[in-house]
């Protein structure tokens, strides 16, 4: 797709305020989207990809144990003195870069009720604009930044835009998933979305994932519709509903580059992915591996 440095979408929604109940203990006290992928916490490189696409505003969709996330994104004035005294401006540029890549927005989502819920607390701040949402679990590895790629898609289409990927058979009872006609290389114009299907349901394997280009008018449904599965208010009902009267585009990525780091098997998939990448660690797990696998060869 065709860089675009034109786009009037400037904020983006990132609801990190679920209880990330599939990470327990570990997300207890510490947020999920905090959890690490080498040295970066998964929610920089979310916050990283807005800020490359053009993105000003980051509103933040937060709960009251999520502290951790916005001291992230600010300066610690000890740690940053303490760097400089001693001289170490790399380290120094790692802890300052994550309070520069935007302004950022905290808003309380008062009781945890569904990442439609979520969205629906930014209505305020995000005004009368379009607006991009990325769940803060979610992370789309792509050589163009995955904000970019829907924000192009949503100037070119001029509707609505939902990420999304091709999963296994087996697999598209876990998702949401999209049924529509292809109109160009990767984009599907969307016809029904349907909930967790089973595989006799529908033909579709096209998957939605957790990133949307969307328009003001969602809060309207998101503040009228009922609650959905599980008594939570999802985003993938509301666009569903939005989809009944007018258009909406999936923009489909490849499997792969979509890491969802909210689920333990998938955390550890992303892992590996960005410890490979990072020159620092390049070949350790593999190393380790071999070395584990010796081990247990000489203790049998
Ligand atoms: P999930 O749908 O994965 O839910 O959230 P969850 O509650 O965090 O996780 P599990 O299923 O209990 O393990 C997708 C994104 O939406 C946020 C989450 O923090 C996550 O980044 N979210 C979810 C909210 O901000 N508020 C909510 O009420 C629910």
């Amino acid at each position: 797709m065709k860089l675009n440095n034109f786009s009037n979408i400037k904020k983006a929604v990132i609801p990190v305020a679920g209880l990330g109940t599939r990470f327990l203990p570990f997300s207890k006290a510490v947020p999920k989207e905090m959890i690490n992928l080498v040295n970066k916490p998964a929610i920089e490189y979310i916050a990283e990809s807005a800020a490359n696409s053009g993105i000003e505003d980051i509103i933040f969709i937060v709960s009251n144990y999520k502290k951790a996330i916005e001291d992230h994104f600010s300066y610690h004035y000890e740690l940053d003195e303490r760097l400089k005294a001693d001289g170490k401006e790399d380290l120094l540029k790692l802890s300052q870069s994550p309070a520069k890549l935007a302004n950022f927005v905290y808003i309380n989502q008062k009781e945890i009720k569904g990442n439609g819920h979520a969205v629906l607390c930014a209505k305020s701040a995000v005004g009368k604009e379009p607006f991009i949402v990325s769940f803060g679990d979610e992370y789309i590895d792509s050589e163009i930044p995955y904000f970019k790629q829907m924000m192009n898609a949503y100037e070119k289409f001029k509707t609505p835009i939902a990420a999304s990927i091709v999963v296994n058979k087996e697999d598209v009872s876990r998702y949401g998933i999209i049924e529509g006609q292809k109109v160009s290389d990767r984009v599907w114009k969307i016809t029904r979305m349907v909930e967790k299907p089973s595989p006799e349901e529908t033909d579709s394997r096209l998957a939605a994932t957790g990133c949307y280009v969307l328009t003001p008018e969602i809060f309207e449904i998101l503040e009228t519709m009922d609650a959905g599965k599980g008594g939570e208010y999802w985003l993938s009902d509301a666009v569903n509903i939005y989809l009944e009267k007018n258009p909406v585009h999936s923009l489909e990525f490849r499997a792969e580059e979509r890491f969802d780091t909210g689920n333990i098997s998938e955390y550890i998939r992303s892992f590996v992915h960005f410890s490979e990448k990072d020159p620092n660690t390049k070949g350790l797990i593999e190393k380790y591996l071999a070395e584990e696998h010796k081990e247990k060869k000489i203790n049998l």
